[in-house]
């Protein structure tokens, strides 16, 4: 038996983002795209915004110092330029609640939902949602700022524009890649003038946090495969990364899979990399709900990729979707030895948020997709019971050591 140690106030928890915990969100753009639509759309959620200190409770008695939620923009401004006292209140007991259980919070501005209002004026293809989100950035900072450690300005940009503008499952659902890079760079931007203007006045350490996938030729010596991975690498990692590192206090870092790349002409496939003549393709390993291989190697090489920049990172997000917790104690343990082994080769790791707390509504899955720690029973009052796998994580966090056989 040995033991891997981890620096002391290592942060160890999870995350959650508001539209998929949450419930009501009548006001957000996916639940009214998503009806005109006919799909499945988050409704009551896992009923997170009335049962928020449970599920703190829950959260400290596994041990978690720090706890990763969202904002639901939609909440805080129902309407252009009206602002909801109310919702404001909630979010500063949240606040509040997280400090009483001396937790650290990890804040989220925005994760992929939008307030209709906004939606309905052309959302980030708008040039003026720049300034409709700096103002509404502005209001949560001067309300709520003093409250929060760590802000994330924005989830994922990249994976958001590939969904809401190729992959069509995230509104507004539009095929278009002039406009996927339009808004990626409206994104990044609004990144970059919220760390500008809120520096200053933010005691929170600003960043953002980018999905990480670990990009390689499926043809180890195949030079189509390898000219496909290394661009897609770029295209997918490091153009984004590149840009806003300089404007980041921390980076979060979001790792789920690693994606093999082989070039191939034609095909009739819809996903990105299968339009462009390559295939993503997973070997015969353990596959999480999602169908996504698990390899937890991964982990390892997104860190030492992130560690360039020389900032303080969090992972962010990291976890599956396993309704029987077959995989989920060895995921964790396999992915804390690789984020170790990053971290004694120097790679700055200041925390570990599991992906996620609960279960939740994973978008074009719906509630089937099962990610919590926690089970939730949608069938029966949202009851939330623990898997064996939280108090397996839960004894990492109280020791802050992984103890491995
Ligand atoms: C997103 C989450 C999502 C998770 C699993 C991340 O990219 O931030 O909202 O639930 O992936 O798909």
């Amino acid at each position: 038996m040995s033991s891997i140690k981890f620096p002391n106030n290592f942060l160890w928890g999870s995350s959650i983002s508001a539209y998929q915990t949450e419930g009501g969100n009548i006001n957000s753009d996916y639940e009214q795209w998503g009806k005109k639509k006919g799909i499945e759309v988050a409704g009551e959620a896992s009923d997170h915004y009335n049962s928020f200190k449970e599920d703190l409770d829950i959260a400290k008695s596994l041990n978690h110092n720090a706890f990763r939620f969202s904002i639901e923009w939609a909440r805080i401004e129902p309407q252009e330029g009206r602002f909801n006292k109310d919702e404001l209140e909630h979010y500063r007991q949240v606040l509040q609640e997280i400090r009483k259980r001396r937790m650290k919070s990890v804040v989220t501005l925005f994760h992929f939902t939008l307030p209709n209002w906004l939606a309905e004026c052309g959302g980030w293809e708008n040039k003026r949602a720049l300034n409709y989100f700096i103002r509404y950035v502005d209001y949560i900072n001067e309300n709520l700022g003093e409250s929060i450690d760590y802000i994330v300005t924005i989830n994922e940009p990249f994976v958001y524009c590939l969904h809401s503008f190729l992959l069509q499952d995230l509104p507004p659902g539009k095929k278009s890649i002039l406009k996927l890079f339009k808004v990626l760079f409206r994104l990044i931007k609004a990144h970059k003038v919220v760390y500008e203007q809120l520096g200053s006045k933010s005691d929170a350490m600003i960043g953002y946090s980018k999905n990480v996938p670990y990009i390689i030729p499926y043809r180890k010596k195949n030079v189509f495969d390898m000219l496909m991975a290394k661009f897609l690498d770029f295209l997918f990692n490091k153009l984004t990364l590149a840009r806003l590192s300089q404007y980041s206090d921390f980076l979060g870092l979001q790792y789920y899979n690693r994606a093999r790349i082989q070039f191939k002409l034609g095909g009739d496939h819809l996903s990105l990399f299968n339009e462009w003549g390559v295939e993503m393709v997973e070997e015969d390993r353990k596959v999480t709900d999602m169908g996504w291989e698990i390899y937890p190697e991964g982990i390892y090489h997104s860190l030492k990729k992130l560690g360039k920049y020389k900032l303080p990172i969090i992972i962010t997000e990291n976890g599956l979707a396993d309704s029987e917790d077959k995989y989920r104690k060895d995921f964790l343990r396999d992915h804390i030895v690789n984020i170790h082994k990053a971290a004694c080769e120097g790679v700055n790791v200041i925390g570990y948020l599991h992906w996620s707390l609960l279960d939740n509504f994973e978008w074009k899955e719906g509630k089937s997709k099962r990610f919590g720690l926690v089970k939730v029973e949608y069938d029966n009052n949202f009851q939330r019971n623990f898997r064996n796998s939280s108090k397996y994580y839960a004894k990492i966090c109280k020791r802050n050591e992984l103890v491995v056989s």
